[in-house]
């Protein structure tokens, strides 16, 4: 592969002071964020981070390949297919797929801990790869919509959409009837790996409930190439254990609805079944995933129309279960008791990103995102994790403040599908600045922009490379979240 171009074919984009201009220095972060992505290519998928993360990750591919297609539509398109190989014959697609020449001791929990071919036979494990039984947002959808868009040609000589569309919509049904486990109509996490902001202070009253495994009885590898002042705790690492081990200690069998809304038994058991959250960012990455598998459909014949009258309705119990108009934020649910959690977190904020979200609660979010808890504009200018002014703010740890790349894109897209140009434009010409200066950090101090976690991370890289394709100064790009928007059918 030849050197990418600094921006797409026809593409005018405007210079002035707060555009980053990619035949400046930004031609170069291009080519840097490209060479992030061909360090971290195995041949057949994208590894997040060389040492942290060796092996493949469900939504950072997802993420991933939303920016490889900039640079290699074939090998986006691989990265999407070499992660839904590994889908189990229930329609789920697992959070980690296991690079077998990796050592077991390279990272925790290894495959030997989730044992996916023998405890996950009866959910349709594959046979021929070890994988976590754990899932992740469903960014898939979107990610292969953006990935067929980016050369149409390439995809249908491969017939790429028409080998994907059966499995994302497998992927789907999955999660809208395995996983309602509230009984309306939004799809739980079992874990918080699952939902990807694994030590949100959201999580803690939820988690409060789980017995710890004894740190005895396993190994962090994670403190092996990470600093343990930005990594979650020994004791929250003790509960993700528990948690993972009586999922697959059951059979990785998802829970009725009705076991979970009288909350007797999440309450009594000691971990399995102990936690279940509606999550704002995970149903709208499914709602945004549907509108795009509704796309898909079209393209390859059908009418879509179902799949969006699906993501509306997904959208009405999205509003009427997590909204919380006095927060003008979206809240975590906890089904097992059914409260709404009292926590200001960055995954409140992504429901911009549907496109037929109520007038009135884009104007709210736009309004929190820029008032003193999350300070876009003003104190900050990335989007923390969680709010700045919480109990439990940590500028370093993990998902307890600092500011990731994947938050802040979505952000963007969804600021940029409502018609808010402006604030999508300054934000990512910080998303931009900040990924150059930190080598393309995992995630950074929200108000220094100091990087944290790991360096050379691939979705940084990825989605550098997508902000740098886009057209600055538009409200709605032609590749990007508005694509989806009603209005273009
Ligand atoms: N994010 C988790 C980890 O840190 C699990 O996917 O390993």
């Amino acid at each position: 592969m030849g050197p990418p171009p600094a921006s797409s074919p026809g593409e005018t984009v405007r210079s002035g002071p707060h555009v980053y201009d990619p035949a400046g220095p930004a031609g170069s972060l291009h080519v840097r964020a490209a060479q992030v992505l061909e360090d971290n290519w195995t041949g057949t998928s994208t590894v997040p981070s060389r040492r942290l993360y060796p092996h493949q990750w469900s939504w950072d591919s997802a993420f991933i390949a939303i920016g490889l297609r900039h640079i290699s539509p074939l090998r986006a398109q691989t990265e999407l297919e070499t992660l839904l190989d590994a889908q189990w014959a229930d329609g789920r697609i697992p959070h980690i797929v296991f690079n077998p020449s990796v050592p077991l001791d390279a990272y925790f929990p290894s495959p030997d801990f989730w044992r996916s071919s023998t405890a996950g036979r009866a959910a349709g494990a594959p046979r021929t790869v070890q994988t976590s039984g754990i899932v992740q947002p469903p960014v898939h959808a979107l990610a292969a919509w953006l990935v067929h868009r980016s050369d149409p040609g390439l995809s249908r000589a491969r017939g790429f959409l028409a080998r994907v569309h059966p499995r994302l919509a497998a992927w789907h049904r999955y999660l809208l009837h395995r996983r309602d486990l509230g009984g309306g109509g939004l799809a739980s996490v079992v874990h918080p790996w699952e939902q990807g902001m694994d030590n949100s202070p959201a999580w803690d009253a939820p988690l409060s409930r789980v017995t710890p495994a004894p740190a005895r009885s396993f190994r962090r590898a994670d403190l092996d190439h990470g600093a343990p002042e930005d990594r979650p705790t020994d004791l929250d690492y003790g509960r993700y254990v528990r948690l993972a081990a009586d999922y697959r200690d059951g059979g990785y069998r998802d829970g009725a609805a009705a076991r979970y809304r009288d909350g007797t038994e999440g309450r009594s058991s000691a971990g399995g079944g102990a936690f279940a959250v509606e999550d704002p960012a995970f149903n709208a990455l499914l709602i945004a995933s549907e509108h795009a598998l509704a796309r898909i459909a079209r393209e390859l014949g059908a009418t879509g129309t179902a799949r969006h009258a699906r993501a509306e309705h997904l959208t009405a119990a999205l509003v009427d279960r997590l909204w919380d108009p006095a927060e003008g934020l979206f809240l975590c649910r906890d089904v097992c008791d059914g409260s709404l959690i009292p926590e200001r977190s960055v995954s409140g904020l992504i429901p911009l990103l549907a496109p037929t979200l109520p007038r009135d609660i884009v104007a709210a979010l736009v309004r929190t995102l820029r008032g003193p808890h999350f300070g876009l504009g003003g104190a900050t200018r990335l989007v923390p994790s969680y709010d700045l002014l919480g109990e439990a703010f940590d500028p370093h740890r993990y998902w307890r403040g600092p500011a990731w790349f994947n938050t802040g894109w979505l952000v963007e897209r969804g600021l940029r599908a409502h018609g808010d140009g402006a604030s999508a434009d300054g934000l990512r010409e910080a998303l931009l600045t900040t990924a150059d200066a930190t080598d393309f950090a995992e995630y950074v101090d929200p108000y220094t922009g100091e990087a944290c976690g790991a360096l050379g991370f691939s979705w940084t890289a990825a989605l550098t490379l997508d902000l740098l394709h886009e057209r600055p100064g538009h409200g709605v790009s032609p590749a990007g979240i508005g694509t989806f928007d009603r209005s273009e059918k």
